[in-house]
């Protein structure tokens, strides 16, 4: 029986010391940093303490700055102890810790500063302020080490906080994208974000108002001074849903009537999420959602057709220039400085006609020489248009040979070469064009040669089947 025990004893392996004795001491530093504070800002307020003998002090400060220096050298070994620990990241800690280090030697500095002075000069009042500056920052990070940054700026209300210059996020509410939608969790990725957006201000970790936190999915399960808000597949008996469709005049509506109210949409999908039994996990398509209930959660692509610069705003007199000629000439956009321009009618523009274009070069970004005179000199003159980006050659003399030329025009998108000479080995010459989305072949050599060789692939879409376009009611409109 006896022996039994002392084998019990033996084979318990003592913890060693270091193991929980150091990350202990680590832990200490939250508590441990604040004795040098108090020291230091208590000897760096004696310095500047109204006295009748300049040097009556002079001792009590010593020793202050004395034992905060050694204060902050064992809060400095503590929170050394801790970023080992604690796993702290370097970069985080750097400047706390060089901080904490300067206002540890600047302690023995003043103390020795101190020790060696008649009176409190102003030499020493300068020192003991930078030191205070110097462990006050130090402090801040810290701060922000263990709190978070933002963690005084949190509470406020968002504008006084961007007063503070904290970077307020809105929150946005659901962001889902067309393709992927329907594998979009419904919990995560559309309530979370209407309760982020609508209740989250309120609601939260630190702002638990009614004892609610609508933060997450767990503190949400908790409910609130009130008990559970959420009855899973019972929306009506959900407080979390029915307090949203009490009247505005109602105390208990929620959100507070004078605050931004959820839309009908977000107010349907948390409805349909407590119908559907409240589950933390669970596509948008699992639940039954359709894409109508969705639709305005879904990012709109866009990326806008002509190309974005700021330009000059248009001459009056180069546009009347230009219709003086016969071309014709607009905005492509309203408000936009960049140019359509048309040669519609006026089908005898030809290659030395360009010079009407000079002064609109810059901006010309739709340019319609479809039924013209030009040939393949004129795409010289194109290939200088940095901003085209539909071009039309439809029914003109250009043949396949200059459409190399082309290609590094980086904004163009759409390319008409109906009704020319083009050949498809020709419309190679443009695969290398990083911008170019569709080019129309139809009627040309090039279509031809389509239906009957083997397949071909270009990184753009070629429109080039082979019929005969019908003549479009706006080939002919007059301007
Ligand atoms: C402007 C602040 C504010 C906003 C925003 C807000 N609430 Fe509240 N909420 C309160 C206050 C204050 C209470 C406590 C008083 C009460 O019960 O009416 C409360 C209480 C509640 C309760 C009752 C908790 C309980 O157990 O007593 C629910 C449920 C609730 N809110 C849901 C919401 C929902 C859902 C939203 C968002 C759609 C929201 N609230 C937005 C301030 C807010």
């Amino acid at each position: 029986m006896g022996s039994q025990r002392v084998d019990n004893e033996c084979t318990k392996i003592p913890v060693p010391m270091t193991e929980y004795l150091l990350p202990f001491l680590g832990r200490m530093h939250p508590v441990l940093v604040h004795l040098p504070i108090g020291i230091l800002i208590f000897g760096i307020l004696l310095c500047f303490f109204p006295q009748k003998e300049k040097n009556a002090l002079l001792p009590s400060i010593r020793l202050a700055f004395l034992i905060g220096g050694i204060a902050a050298l064992a809060a400095g070994g503590s929170g050394f102890l801790q970023y080992q620990w604690e796993g702290f990241a370097w970069e985080d800690v750097q400047l706390h810790l060089v901080g904490g280090v300067i206002t540890a030697v600047g302690s023995f500095g003043m103390y020795v500063l101190v020790k060696n002075a008649e009176i409190v000069s102003s030499k020493i009042r300068v020192f003991a302020l930078v030191l205070g500056l110097i462990l006050g920052i130090t402090g801040h990070w810290g701060g922000n080490l263990t709190h978070g940054e933002g963690y005084f700026t949190e509470v406020l209300p968002a504008d006084l906080q961007s007063l503070f210059g904290a970077v307020v996020q809105p929150e946005l509410g659901p962001q889902l994208t067309e393709e992927t939608w329907e594998n979009a969790q419904l919990y995560a990725e559309v309530i979370q974000p209407i309760l982020n957006k609508n209740c989250k201000s309120c609601h939260n970790p630190r702002n638990r108002k009614g004892e609610l936190d609508l933060s997450s999915f767990a503190a949400l399960k908790k409910g609130g001074e009130d008990g559970m808000v959420l009855t899973a597949g019972d929306a009506v008996h959900s407080a979390l849903f029915a307090r949203l469709l009490l009247p505005k005049e109602d105390e208990k509506h929620m959100p507070p009537a004078e605050k931004k109210q959820p839309s009908k949409e977000e107010i349907a999908l948390i409805e349909n999420w407590i119908q559907g039994g409240a589950k933390e996990s669970g596509t948008l398509a699992a639940a039954g959602i359709s894409k109508n209930q969705i639709e305005r959660f879904i990012l709109k692509n866009e990326i806008p057709f002509y190309p974005t610069l700021t330009l000059a705003p248009l001459d009056a007199d180069s546009l009347a220039g230009l219709k003086a000629a016969g071309l014709f000439a607009e905005a492509v956009e309203s408000g936009s400085g960049l140019l359509k321009v048309t040669c519609i009618n006026l089908p005898s523009f030809q290659d030395s006609d360009w010079k009407l274009l000079e002064s609109v070069k810059s901006r010309v970004a739709y340019l319609d020489l479809s039924g013209t005179q030009v040939t393949d000199a004129v795409v010289e003159q194109l290939a200088a248009l940095s901003t085209l980006t539909v071009l039309k050659l439809n029914s003109t003399g250009i043949s396949g040979n200059s459409l190399k030329k082309l290609a590094p025009l980086n904004n163009l998108k759409l390319l008409y070469l109906n009704k020319t000479g083009v050949k498809l080995n020709q419309l190679q010459a443009l695969s290398s064009s990083k911008s170019l989305q569709k080019v129309f072949a139809f009627d040309t050599p090039a279509s031809l040669e389509l239906a009957t060789s083997a397949k071909v692939t270009f990184p753009f879409i070629l429109e080039a089947g082979s019929y005969s376009l019908p003549k479009l009611a706006t080939d002919s409109i007059v301007y």
